[in-house]
């Protein structure tokens, strides 16, 4: 049986009943400032607080796990200042919000190649993993100098070590092992693309694309993407 079939059942139609796992492609800060005539920090810094404001709402709303997309392996392209301002808030939003992951059971994890961070944020990353891997809530995994092919290729690498390259071993390799399957896709700011984003666990995932610039995106947003996630019919190929 493929990962897929195993996670579904044999897939025979019927609406999709309640999502598990989320991931969202979380963009248009920079569109959010430039019409306000402010900085793009200002953008991102907004953007920090509707992180805050979803990972509360998945979490109350009963989400297994939420996975959000925070900074390519691509992002490293833009200016030096963007990405320190972008690694500042980073910095900050881990110090001030760990203790409410502690408090509220939710278990946080990285996707993509943190390790290759600055030391002091790889060291507060390996701090709040640790502090919260016992929590059994919600997971909140946050994707970091991720990018979804490189995220295959050490996948395959891994996997040959082991034994032949099949599906079920790269799946078993990828960053997202530890997560249920997913479910559903968001992206905001109205692009239509995945950006190097989550391309094969997203084979059979649904998509819910907003043209809401993320500092603008609200729990209600999420709530009507989840409603509508339910009433899809799912097929994964069957019929
Ligand atoms: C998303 O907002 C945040 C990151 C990619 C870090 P953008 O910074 O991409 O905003 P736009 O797309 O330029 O509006
Ligand atoms: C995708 O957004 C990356 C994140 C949201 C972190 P980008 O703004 O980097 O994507 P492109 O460049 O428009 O494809
Ligand atoms: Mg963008």
């Amino acid at each position: 049986m493929t990962p897929i079939a195993a996670s579904i059942g044999d897939g025979d139609g019927g609406s999709a009943g309640k999502a598990r796992h989320v991931a969202i492609i979380m963009d248009g800060n920079g569109r959010w400032a430039k019409k306000r005539m402010m900085p793009r920090a200002f953008g991102h810094k907004r953007g920090v607080d509707t992180v805050r404001e979803i990972a509360r709402a998945a979490r109350e709303m009963g989400l297994e796990a939420l996975t959000l997309y925070a900074f390519s392996s691509e992002n490293w392209k833009r200016p030096a200042d963007e990405i320190s301002d972008l690694m500042g808030m980073l910095r900050s939003f881990i110090r001030s919000d760990l203790e409410e992951f502690v408090a509220n059971n939710v278990r946080l994890r990285i996707i993509g190649d943190y390790q290759a961070l600055a030391p002091d944020i790889v060291e507060l990353i390996d701090d709040a993993i640790a502090r919260t891997a016992a929590n059994d809530g919600t997971t909140l995994a946050i994707a970091l100098n991720y990018g979804s092919q490189q995220e295959i290729a050490r996948a395959a690498a891994r996997a040959a070590e082991k034994g032949p390259i099949t599906p079920e071993a790269i799946e078993a390799e990828l960053d997202t092992a530890c997560l249920p399957p997913l479910d559903l896709l968001i992206r905001t700011s109205g692009e239509i693309r995945l950006s190097n984003f989550l391309l094969w666990q997203a084979a059979y995932a649904e998509m819910w694309f907003t043209d809401v610039l993320w500092p603008d995106f609200k729990p209600a947003h999420l709530a009507e993407a989840l409603a509508q996630f339910t009433s899809r019919e799912r097929r994964f190929g069957g019929r």
